[in-house]
């Protein structure tokens, strides 16, 4: 089992207990070396979409402008992902000082923290940070003496899942409908209110804090090459002990996670598949699942690990009701720009609304993966161009168990 963990140091909650170190740090480094820390840690952004974090904060701050914003993602839509919402409500400080060291890095003097609307304890918790923050002057102007000054403000979600994708979250912040952006340009050349920005999810801003704390090096003694560091995992599904865990990158495989972590499947029940990114991730079946818990090695196995929610299905679910379900969620929370997305999610909803309790056909399930792969290539944002991941994949493994009705006794 992984006993390595990174980021469970400095929990704090309040603003006058903690030290800022990792902030104070940061200032004596100055922009540059922090950017080259962050680059040598090998971080990559823990959203879901895997981007470098030194490498996005390095171009931020090549940008020339009055004015640049940084935002730090919480609205953790992403249905099985609850490893954001611990972090802002066990060590929302440390969260704030990952903003206030990436803010500094790029070059930014306002931000934003975007928080869920259903995570009234996180929204609770951060005015209040924000307002102790801004009392004790560790927002405000020359923060602790230096040149740095910096803003923060907290904007509550409105339940829209698209609003996490970083346009649309832009949009929701400037009072627009939540739809996403074409990109280019990205938002760190044009982004909210048309100035360079950057979005960070909450465990990236997390983990970047601890790594100017302990130092890049400590933190690439964890993991693999591709895969530096830890995870934070949010184990759902059918199994014993759900929960967020923090996974050292290529310590484990993924069932050892299920079994060491999950302490194995309920009712004693045989794992069918589990889903390892949230619901926007293609499925890996029972024998596809002896593989280090790394980004490289999920995507081998012609998946993602996405956001970090481990999703586990034990055998005996009515597949065409899990599809049903995740179909459901795509149709109702596209926000419809785009015609494939919008009216490709309604037609497998439809289809696959007909099939519950009877079964559907090769020749629809084949219909369904011609609209997936219309809806993918023809579609403005990640919402529908992962739409169909789960879907698909498992027509792809189970296409004879959705022909007798989708339910596996087995
Ligand atoms: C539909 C959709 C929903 C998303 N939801 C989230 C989210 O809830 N939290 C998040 O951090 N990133 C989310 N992302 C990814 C963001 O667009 C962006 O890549 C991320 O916030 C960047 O931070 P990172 O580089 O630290 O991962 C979503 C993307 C899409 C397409
Ligand atoms: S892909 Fe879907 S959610 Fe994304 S912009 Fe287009 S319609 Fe909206």
């Amino acid at each position: 089992m992984s006993e390595k963990y990174f980021l469970k140091e400095n929990m704090e909650k309040n603003v006058s207990d903690y030290d800022f170190s990792a902030f104070k740090k940061a200032l004596k480094m100055g922009q540059n070396k922090v950017i080259k820390e962050i680059e040598d840690s090998g971080l990559k952004g823990r959203g879901g979409a895997g981007f470098p974090t030194g490498f996005k904060w390095k171009l931020a701050s090549q940008q020339e402008a009055d004015l640049k914003y940084f935002i730090c993602n919480g609205d953790e839509g992403e249905p099985g992902t609850f490893k954001d919402r611990l972090l802002m409500e066990d060590s929302p400080v440390k969260v704030l000082e990952g903003i206030m060291i990436g803010a500094f890095a790029v070059g930014a003097s306002q931000g934003y923290i975007y928080i869920r609307g259903e995570y009234a304890k996180p929204i609770k918790i951060f005015n209040k940070i924000i307002k102790e923050a801004k009392k004790e002057q560790v927002l405000g102007e020359n923060i602790f003496g230096s040149d740095f000054s910096f803003e923060m403000k907290l904007i509550k979600g409105a339940g829209a899942y698209v609003c996490g994708d970083e346009t649309s979250l832009i949009n929701s912040i400037e009072g627009h409908r939540g739809i996403s952006r074409i990109k280019p340009p990205y938002p760190i050349e044009k982004g909210l209110f048309d100035k360079p920005t950057v979005v960070n999810n909450v465990e990236t801003l997390s983990c970047a804090a601890e790594i100017i704390n302990q130092g890049s090096d400590t933190y690439n003694e964890l993991g693999t090459e591709n895969s530096r560091g830890t995870k934070l995992v949010c184990l759902s599904g059918d199994i014993n002990e759900p929960g967020v865990y923090e996974v050292e990158f290529g310590s484990m495989t993924i069932r050892e996670i299920i079994q060491e972590f999950g302490k194995g499947i309920k009712n004693n029940k045989e794992l069918k598949f589990v889903i390892p990114g949230g619901i926007s991730t293609s499925i890996l079946s029972n024998d596809k699942i002896d593989i280090p818990y790394t980004y490289e090695d999920i995507e081998k196995a012609e998946s993602s690990l996405g956001s970090g929610a481990l999703i586990v299905v034990a055998k005996g679910h009515d597949l065409i009701d899990l599809m049903l379900n995740a179909s459901r969620f795509y149709m109702d929370e596209t926000c419809g720009t785009c015609f494939p997305c919008r009216e490709g999610n309604r037609q497998v909803h439809h289809m696959l609304k007909k099939a519950m309790g009877k079964g559907i056909d090769h020749n629809k399930t084949e219909l369904i993966k011609d609209i997936g792969k219309t809806i993918r290539l023809a579609s403005r944002c990640g919402l529908g161009q992962s739409s169909l991941n789960f879907i698909g994949s498992v027509i792809d493994e189970y296409p004879n168990e959705l022909l007798i009705g989708g339910v596996d006794n087995g």
